[in-house]
C-alpha cells in the first residue's frame, strides 16, 4: 500500500466502514486481561494471542488499522513473519502507541497528565522506519468533585497537540485520544460537560499548534452515564448526546472519528455506533477503535489453548463485521444471534 501523504493514510484507515483494532495494551494491562482467563502474561503468550487475532479472517474488509504496543511491533509470528507484516498482509495498516503513560499533576488531586514528549521524535523516526503509518496518544480525564480542572484539560490537550505535530512531521497520522473515563457514579450530563470542555480545548490547541486536521483521527469517548450511576442513559440518549457534543466541537474537515469503547459491553458499543450512523448529520466517518469491545469474546473463547484458536478468531471476526456494519448504520440486533 503506497500513500502520497498523511491525509490519504487517514482516509484509508476509515474507508468503507472500516475501523481500528486497538491491541496496544501495555504489559501490565495485558496481564490483567490474561488473569481473567487464567493465562500467564509471558512475552510468548502475548505474541501467540496477538498473532491469533491478526490472522483472523474477519480482519480483511473490516479493519483498516491495528494499534500496537512497542513489544508487538518488534515481534515475529511463530513462522518468523513479523507481526506487523501479518497485519499488512490482511490489508490493514500497523500503528503504534507512543505515549509513556500517566503522571499525577501537582496540586490537582485525582488528575493526571500523559507524558512521553521527551525523546518522542527519535522514537517516531524508528517506528516510521519499521513501517508504522499512524500513532496514538491517550490523555485521561477523570470526572469527580470539582474535576476535571481547567489545568488538567489544558495540560493534556497541549501535550496531544505537541505530539500530533511531531507525528505529522514524521509522516504518520496522529490519533488524538482524549478519554473522559466512565469511572464514577456521575450522570450523563456531567460526561457531556467534561467531553465538551475537553474537545473544545483539544481543537483549539491542535489549530494553534499547526496540526493538519485532514491528516488526524480523533478517538473520543462516547457521552455516557458513569459506570456506577444508578440512572443509566439509554442507547438513544447516548447516541444523541454524543453526536451533539461532537458536532459542536469537531471541524468538518476531520476525516474520521474512531470511538474507544471504554468499558462498554461489546454489544452496546456496537449499538451506540450504529444508531449514531443511522441518525447522521455529520461529515466525518464515524467508526470504531475498540480494544475490549472487539477482543472480549475472543479472549474468553481462547483461554490460552491452541484448540480454541479457530473459535476465538471467529469471535473477533464477528465483532469486526458487526462494527463495520454499525459504522455504515446497517447493524441489526438480530445479526448477533447467527
Ligand atoms: P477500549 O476500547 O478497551 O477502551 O480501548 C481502546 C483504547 O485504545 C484505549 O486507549
Amino acid at each position: 500500500m503506497e500513500f502520497n501523504n498523511i491525509e490519504e493514510i487517514a482516509k484509508f484507515i476509515v474507508a468503507d466502514g472500516k475501523g481500528i483494532l486497538a491491541a496496544d495494551e501495555s504489559n501490565p494491562t495485558c496481564g490483567k486481561r490474561f488473569d481473567s482467563i487464567g493465562v500467564d502474561s509471558t512475552e510468548e503468550n502475548r505474541r501467540d494471542y496477538r498473532e491469533m487475532l491478526f490472522r483472523a479472517k474477519g480482519m480483511k474488509e473490516n479493519i483498516g488499522g491495528v494499534i500496537l504496543f512497542d513489544e508487538t511491533i518488534r515481534q515475529e509470528a511463530v513462522d518468523g513473519t513479523l507481526l506487523r507484516d501479518v497485519i499488512s498482509n490482511q490489508g490493514a495498516l500497523p500503528g503504534i502507541k507512543v505515549d509513556k503513560g500517566l503522571q499525577p499533576i501537582e496540586d490537582c488531586p485525582g488528575e493526571t497528565v500523559t507524558v512521553g514528549l521527551d525523546g518522542l521524535d527519535e522514537r517516531l523516526k524508528e517506528y516510521s522506519k519499521m513501517g508504522a503509518k499512524f500513532t496514538k496518544w491517550r490523555a485521561v480525564i477523570n470526572i469527580g468533585e470539582d474535576i476535571p480542572s481547567d489545568k488538567c484539560i489544558d495540560a493534556n490537550m497541549q501535550a496531544l497537540a505537541d505530539y500530533a505535530y511531531c507525528a505529522q512531521q514524521n509522516g504518520m497520522v496522529p490519533i488524538v485520544e482524549p478519554e473522559v473515563l466512565m469511572d464514577g457514579d456521575h450522570i450523563i450530563d456531567d460526561c457531556y460537560k467534561a467531553t465538551d470542555r475537553s474537545l473544545r480545548s483539544l481543537f483549539t490547541h491542535l489549530q494553534k499548534g499547526g496540526v493538519n486536521i485532514k491528516g488526524t483521527l480523533l478517538k473520543p469517548n462516547m457521552v455516557t452515564s458513569g459506570k456506577n450511576c444508578a440512572n443509566q442513559a439509554g442507547i438513544e440518549e447516548v447516541a444523541k448526546k454524543t453526536l451533539e457534543c461532537l458536532i459542536s466541537n469537531v471541524p468538518n474537515e476531520l476525516p474520521g472519528v474512531t470511538f474507544l469503547s471504554g468499558g462498554q459491553s461489546d454489544i452496546l458499543a456496537t449499538a451506540h455506533l450504529d444508531l449514531m450512523n443511522k441518525i447522521g448529520g455529520f461529515s466525518w466517518k464515524l467508526s470504531f477503535s475498540y480494544g475490549r469491545a472487539l477482543q472480549a469474546p475472543a479472549l474468553k473463547a481462547w483461554r490460552g489453548k491452541p484448540e480454541n484458536i479457530f473459535i476465538s478468531q471467529d469471535e473477533l471476526s464477528h465483532r469486526a463485521k458487526m462494527n463495520k456494519l454499525a459504522s455504515l448504520g446497517q447493524w441489526q440486533e438480530e445479526l448477533e444471534d447467527v
